[in-house]
């Protein structure tokens, strides 16, 4: 999730080696199918958002995961995290100077023990503050401020994607103001401190403002975000990334105008996030149309519900989910699963040249299954792979990538990876045969995997 905005020396491939060799891979989710003779059809929200350059995630309750009918629907469809609760102020620092960091490790643990990727959320907020917070002011209260963004993003350092540096700082209705906060009360700059700070503890994790009522591109608070992205960005503020939460009360509310938000957000050079939708009702059209705007919008890195079932939402009597309370899919799941699938927009430049030809491994060792690879779909700087086991239902595939191509997502599988990053190893995760992966081709367009070898067991 690398982007041309990163200060000197934030590259792209820095962060992929980094996140590839401290993870076990991004991206892992289940379900990706290939559909002989022609394109992959993906089965599973995470898959089909990964053949699109992209995510697909969920709010996680770190409690439900003690709840196996969630974690099967958790770990099958979602390839991003956000804790619903667990990495808020209040959450993390209780008593000031004690941090308790136990619930948002176990989130980190789950998402990396499944190859998904965890946003942080969040940093500086006016709510969710722990009481000896709410109760400080001025420099006293900036300085705690700034210690929290500087203590929580430094524990979290190299595990987080992207960070919500500071949400929800402006006012609703048509003043285009500041929200009035006790933080905002500590100087208007208090902002700009916080994403500085964050910066400073995190290099490596992209910076978001994130915010609701900022959908309708017409709205005074759309455009007052507007004008403080356009604003930090002229001044080398550090800022990567706008998240629009997208909390819609139906169908109508999704506006009109929606993609001309996220694209404008994106020519500021931000990326843009869809970072807790939920819908009253859960109508299909709206869901659709979200779905369709994010994979329009080059910029639009994924998309985050908020939440799994309907009796898992925040808002759990509007029924605003993708999953009914029994865990089965409503007509908004396939409605947004068919606007993957059929989502054409690559994430940067054009689907380019056919694989190379030749024979994209050689014959693999077998012992006891063998594993088939079929290339998948190729963009201007990685394509997809995926590969069939045969001769046995629990096994591990080895794959090697040649330098400097780096594996930047993978579905269907639990990776682990040798120390150069490299060599991966694909363990059956109960999801089937098929494993898949994405591969950054870090300016090696010619290379493709070797199957080094497929053990039964
Ligand atoms: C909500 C959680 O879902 C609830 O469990 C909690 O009681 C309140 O916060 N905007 C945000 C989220 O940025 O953190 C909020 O989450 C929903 C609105």
């Amino acid at each position: 999730m690398a982007n041309s905005s990163r200060a000197p020396g934030r590259s792209r491939r820095l962060r992929t080696a980094l996140v590839v060799s401290a993870a076990v891979g991004l991206l892992a989710t289940a379900g990706a199918v290939v559909l002989p003779g022609s394109a992959s059809a993906a089965s599973t929200l995470g898959a089909s958002a990964a053949e699109r350059g992209r995510y697909f995630g969920t709010a996680v309750a770190v409690s439900r995961l003690n709840d196996s009918a969630y974690t099967t629907i958790l770990n099958r469809e979602f390839n991003q995290v956000t804790a619903e609760n667990e990495m808020k102020i209040d959450a993390l620092q209780p008593n000031q100077g004690q941090f308790n960091y136990g619930n948002g490790d176990r989130l980190v643990q789950h998402a990396r023990s499944q190859g998904m990727l965890v946003r942080g959320h969040t940093l500086a907020w006016h709510a969710q503050q722990p009481g000896w917070m709410q109760n400080m002011s001025g420099t006293t209260l900036r300085n705690a401020m700034l210690n929290h963004v500087t203590q929580v993003a430094t524990h979290y350092r190299g595990q987080i994607e992207w960070w919500d540096v500071v949400n929800e700082a402006f006012a609703d209705g048509s003043s285009g103001a500041r929200r009035d906060s006790n933080l905002q009360r500590t100087g208007n700059d208090w902002i700009e401190a916080a994403f500085r700070a964050a910066r400073q503890a995190d290099p490596n994790a992209d910076l978001c403002y994130n915010d609701y009522n900022i959908d309708n591109w017409n709205d005074a608070k759309t455009q007052a975000v507007y004008r403080m992205v356009q604003d930090f960005k002229n001044r080398g503020v550090p800022i990567d990334c706008v998240g629009l939460q997208s909390h819609f009360t139906g169908g109508s509310n999704y506006p009109s105008n929606y993609r001309t938000t996220l694209s404008s957000f994106a020519a500021l050079g931000v990326d843009v996030h869809i970072t807790e939708l939920d819908i009253r009702n859960a109508p299909s059209d709206a869901y659709r149309n979200v779905v369709n705007d994010c994979i329009a919008v080059a910029r639009c890195k994924g998309i985050t519900v908020w939440g799994i079932r309907d009796s898992d939402s925040w808002r759990s009597s509007e029924s605003p989910l993708l999953f009914n309370s029994s865990g089965q899919k409503k007509p908004a799941y396939d409605a947004v699963l068919t606007a993957l699938n059929n989502g054409t927009t690559p994430p940067t430049g054009n689907p380019t040249t056919p694989p190379p030809t030749g024979n994209p491994t050689t014959p693999p060792p077998s012992s006891g299954c063998t594993a088939t690879v079929t290339p998948g779909q190729v963009w201007g700087d990685r394509y997809n792979t995926s590969v069939t086991v045969s001769g046995a239902s629990t096994w591990s595939v080895v794959v090697a990538i040649t330098a400097p191509q780096k594996i930047s997502s993978t579905w269907s599988g639990s990776p682990t990876w040798d120390s150069s990053g490299n060599v991966m190893t694909m363990r059956s995760n109960g999801s089937g045969n098929t494993f898949g992966f994405t591969t950054m081709m870090n300016g090696n367009s010619s290379a493709r995997p070797q199957i080094r070898s497929c053990t039964a067991g």
